[in-house]
């Protein structure tokens, strides 16, 4: 059985430690009404340590929302894996659609990271996801597990118990910048069954079932109270990575109470 994981992906959308802490107290003494699933918050980088002294002995855990793929040294505006351990991060986003399409990060650029991270018992939640014109040319199943093996090469096995995969797809991502001109929505219950086949088929054929089995694999883009229940009963789901449903404290309780 895989347990249910959610995460709260903040963004830049609560930049102060004020915002921030007080909005990570709320969820943290609501997560008692929760059962059965493990959460993590993911804070600017500015209140990542406010945020951690805050959260500290809750059932509320910590993810950075990137960091560089050197432990240290001249690369003005990163932040340093020691940094997010030092605040008292359990997980780290790599490869969010905004890292990528935005901020141009490639495979290559987030393999080293993952690979930091692992290294250092850092958990991952690993970001992947197609663009709308990529799934329109037919190119969903490509884009996937060309991420995958790009982001995950020379990642063995026993490794990948420390990783979660987040598909989002990227016209799912309720962001304006990533997707201009376009509806933004939700993917539909049989589009997520059938992209989420797809990343756990990855893992079986590179991996091997056991592996394959125990992936846990988030559905992000748009998950909301009033669509979180229909995709996570599905086999495949096994939660979400949730941006602007998390940033208040009982719409992303909400979301876990839909299990
Ligand atoms: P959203 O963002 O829930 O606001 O669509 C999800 C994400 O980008 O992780």
């Amino acid at each position: 059985m895989r347990k249910y994981i959610f995460g709260g992906n903040w963004k830049m959308q609560l930049p102060t430690i004020k915002l921030a802490t007080e909005t990570a107290r709320l969820i943290a003494d609501l997560m008692s009404t929760v059962k059965g699933v493990e959460a993590f918050i993911a804070p600017s980088p500015n209140t990542l340590f406010e945020v951690g002294k805050t959260i500290e002995g809750t059932d509320l855990k910590l993810a950075a929302q990137n960091m560089h793929f050197m432990r240290q040294g001249a690369f003005t505006g990163e932040v340093s894996i020691e940094g997010i351990l030092e605040a008292g991060c359990e997980f780290v986003l790599l490869g969010h659609s905004e890292r990528r399409r935005i901020f141009l990060e490639n495979n290559e650029d987030i393999n080293k990271k993952v690979k930091l991270a692992l290294d250092n018992d850092l958990k991952v939640v690993l970001c992947i996801g197609e663009t709308a014109k990529e799934r329109f040319d037919g190119l969903m199943a490509k884009v996937n597990t060309d991420q995958l093996s790009g982001c995950l090469e020379g990642v063995n096995g026993n490794q990948l118990k420390n990783l979660i995969v987040a598909y989002e797809p990227v016209w799912a991502i309720n962001n304006m910048y990533l997707n201009p001109g376009i509806e933004i929505k939700a993917a539909t219950v049989e589009e997520a069954i059938e992209s989420h086949k797809i990343v756990r088929g990855w893992f079986d054929e590179i991996y091997g079932v056991a592996v394959a089995d125990k992936m846990r694999i988030q559905y992000g883009g748009s998950m909301k109270p009033s669509n979180a229940s229909e995709l996570l009963r599905q086999e495949d789901i096994d939660g979400g990575l949730i941006g602007g449903a998390s940033l208040k404290a009982d719409s992303f309780i909400a979301i876990m109470n839909s299990i």
